[in-house]
């Protein structure tokens, strides 16, 4: 009787677990299998092609949103040491914005990142001549650079994180450069809270690429950035002329205001009587990493004291820009109605030096046929 009775209990408990596993499977099914990428109407530009906005979500609590109108970060929300989230991107609310009024807000930029002196470059005894846009000098890609088309967009939901594929393909003799450039930028947001950004691109003539990433960031979320800190794993940099056009000089940082190599307040020193941070009107230089390019390396620390939001930035270039909005006036309303005021957001552009294709001294920007051309950089947020 006893052994019957205890078979019985048995069997009730093991009918009570199974019926508790099947009410709490499927829910466990549906958040695996939420979607970590998910696709929403973004609207269309003024030539009629719709565009889409994508928001990825991760387990650390970090989402962005990206257009492929320009494959812009639209926003990024990270939190912060109590684990409120702020969007740490500047930016408008809709596509109206980024088509008028943008000064590179979350872009990709290319077909060559910052300047070209003069707006012109030789190549194999030929001189191209590219359209400029920051007056005698080329800027960005030019005056319709990768920031102001549509890319195709694919998206990916793989081990790694969730991830979106942008596919462009720029023309032979687009915005002046040569060769038929196809290019690849996989955004991918992992699980350690990294927006990862990896540029491949295959040419058919040779020419010169040097592709980055403009986000202004402001890890508060609001207001001024002076008081963010900042390291860069740079001893040097690359002095520039009235233009913002490199020298050709890799000066040392030592006893200057650009030495970043503690970390320090970005307004720390930023309107010093130093002849590069007037020629700036601020920060608008880059710095020569250590690394030297092709290694996975760190670049680039900033922290904010007050909501304790840390970013660093690791990548495999040889060169960082950084710029601290010197240009922005308060002109622009942003993001719920955000006006931009002067030094309220920092740009950490990854890059091959300015100039690079008139300054045989800088590392290569050249791209062969039959070669590719392949970088990563990570922006990786973190609280203290
Ligand atoms: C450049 C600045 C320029 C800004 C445009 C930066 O990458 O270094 O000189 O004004 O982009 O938004």
């Amino acid at each position: 009787m006893a052994r019957h009775l205890s078979r019985l209990f048995l069997f009730i408990i093991c009918g009570f677990l199974c019926i508790s596993c099947s009410n709490t499977d499927p829910n466990k099914d549906m958040n695996q299998a939420k979607p970590k990428i998910e696709k929403q109407p973004f609207g269309k530009t003024s030539d009629g092609q719709a565009v889409d906005l994508y928001t990825l979500t991760n387990t650390g609590g970090v989402e962005v949103k990206i257009t492929n109108y320009g494959g812009t970060v639209v926003s990024l929300k990270v939190p912060d040491r109590n684990g409120h989230k702020a969007d740490v991107v500047l930016g408008h609310d809709n596509l109206d914005g980024y088509m008028t009024n943008n000064p590179y807000f979350g872009s990709i930029i290319g077909r060559y990142g910052n300047r070209i002196g003069k707006g012109r470059f030789s190549l194999n005894g030929q001189e191209y001549t590219l359209a400029k846009n920051n007056g005698e000098n080329h800027l960005h890609g030019g005056i319709k650079g990768f920031d102001k088309v549509v890319w195709e967009a694919k998206e990916i939901d793989d081990k790694d994180g969730a991830g979106l594929s942008l596919n462009y393909v720029s023309k032979d003799g687009e915005e002046g450069y040569p060769g038929n450039l196809s290019v690849t930028v996989v955004y991918t947001l992992t699980d350690d809270n990294e927006l990862k950004i990896d540029y491949t691109a295959a040419t058919d003539k040779d020419t010169v690429v040097n592709l980055t990433h403009h986000s202004y960031f402001n890890l508060a979320g609001e207001g001024s950035i002076l008081d963010h800190e900042l390291m860069l794993e740079a001893g040097r940099f690359t002095p520039v002329d009235t233009g913002l056009i490199p020298t050709g000089e890799l000066r040392s940082v030592k006893g200057t205001p650009m030495d970043f190599t503690q970390p320090t307040a970005i307004g720390a020193r930023i309107d010093d009587d130093y002849e590069q941070l007037v020629l700036g009107k601020g920060y608008d230089h880059n710095w020569a990493l250590e690394s030297g390019g092709g290694k996975l390396s760190l670049a680039a620390r900033v922290s904010e004291p007050k909501a304790g939001r840390v970013m660093e930035v690791y990548t495999t270039e040889p060169g960082i820009q950084f710029y601290t909005g010197n240009f922005l006036d308060g002109s622009i309303t942003g993001k719920g109605g955000q006006v931009y005021q002067r030094r309220y957001g920092f740009c950490l552009e990854t890059q091959h030096f300015p100039d690079s294709p008139n300054k045989p001294d800088f590392p290569s920007t050249l791209l062969k046929p039959g070669r590719k051309y392949m970088t990563t950089t990570v922006y990786k947020f973190s609280a203290k």
